[in-house]
């Protein structure tokens, strides 16, 4: 999701600096030409205070799934924000998940609790909660074809949404004027709700799979939050990307 804010917003002239605790190097097909890389790390703090140097506005889209990097997500915010407080950013938006305050899955835990250290930051904070990325299903169903399985979870729905209509919404919450709210979340979906066995009956379609769609029980928190449709917001179909066009324009999902 970071590429894809980094591409719009050069796109947009826009002076970008990227961090990360591995950039790529000038050569490699991620590189962003036009973006100036600077390697840091919100675990401990290394190089932050450098990149953020000039910087008006940082958009978060970090992810810290599993393990330490789960238990210090939200940590991690604190630090960025800390420094983007010293290095005079005015303003910061947050990439989380919808709903993630309404599970008890670990990983949407500490989303959460994420959520809540931007919301106590003194900084403008904006809080953008999407669905899940059309990316998330297909790598499901990509897993399962390589043994010829195209998994879909029972009773699951999913209003998925493109990385692009998420970092285009990124991007406009980070060039919005500055707000009387100190604080704001807003919640994004993708334009269809559809079941995950209709999607993956068109990701079928779309790759030539021969997998048989096969329905799996998810159990667990996440299982729950899915059955109980805590994943879709009919009424924000903020993305137009509908998922058979962003496959259409995918090689790497097919
Ligand atoms: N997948 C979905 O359906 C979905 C839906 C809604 C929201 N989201 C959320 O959107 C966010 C972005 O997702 P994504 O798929 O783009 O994640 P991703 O591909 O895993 O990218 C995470 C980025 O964080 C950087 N990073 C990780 N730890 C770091 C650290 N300690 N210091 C500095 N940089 C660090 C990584 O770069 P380096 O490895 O080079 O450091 C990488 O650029 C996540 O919070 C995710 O949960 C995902």
């Amino acid at each position: 999701m970071g590429r894809e804010v980094v591409r719009l917003a050069l796109d947009a002239g826009l002076d970008v600096i990227v961090l990360s605790r591995r950039p790529p190097s000038g050569t490699s097909p991620v590189h962003h030409d036009g973006a100036r890389y600077f390697r840091a790390d919100v675990t401990t703090s290394a190089g932050l205070a450098e990149a953020l140097q000039g910087a008006d506005v940082v958009i978060d889209c970090l992810e810290g799934q599993f393990g330490k990097a789960r238990k210090n997500f939200a940590d991690g915010g604190a630090r960025l924000l800390a420094a983007a407080a010293g290095a005079g950013v005015r303003k910061a938006v947050l990439l989380s998940i919808i709903n993630c305050d309404r599970s008890n899955a670990a990983f949407y835990v500490s989303k959460a609790d994420k959520e809540r250290v931007y919301a106590l930051s003194a900084l403008e904070t904006v809080v953008v909660r999407a669905t899940q990325f059309h990316s998330l299903v297909t790598a499901v169903f990509q897993a399962g074809a390589k043994v010829r399985l195209i998994p879909v979870f029972k009773g699951a729905r999913f209003q998925t949404i493109s990385p692009s209509d998420v970092a285009s919404e990124l991007l406009a919450e980070a060039l919005g004027e500055p707000s009387a709210e100190r604080h704001r979340t807003r919640t994004i979906g993708g334009p269809d709700i559809r079941t995950m066995r209709e999607l993956a009956g068109i990701w079928r379609k779309a790759t030539g799979h021969a997998g048989r769609i096969v329905e799996v029980p998810l159990p667990g928190e996440m299982g729950k939050y899915l059955r109980n449709g805590l994943n879709l917001v009919p009424s924000q179909r903020t993305g137009t990307d509908t998922f058979e066009s962003w496959l259409a324009k995918r090689e790497d999902s097919l």
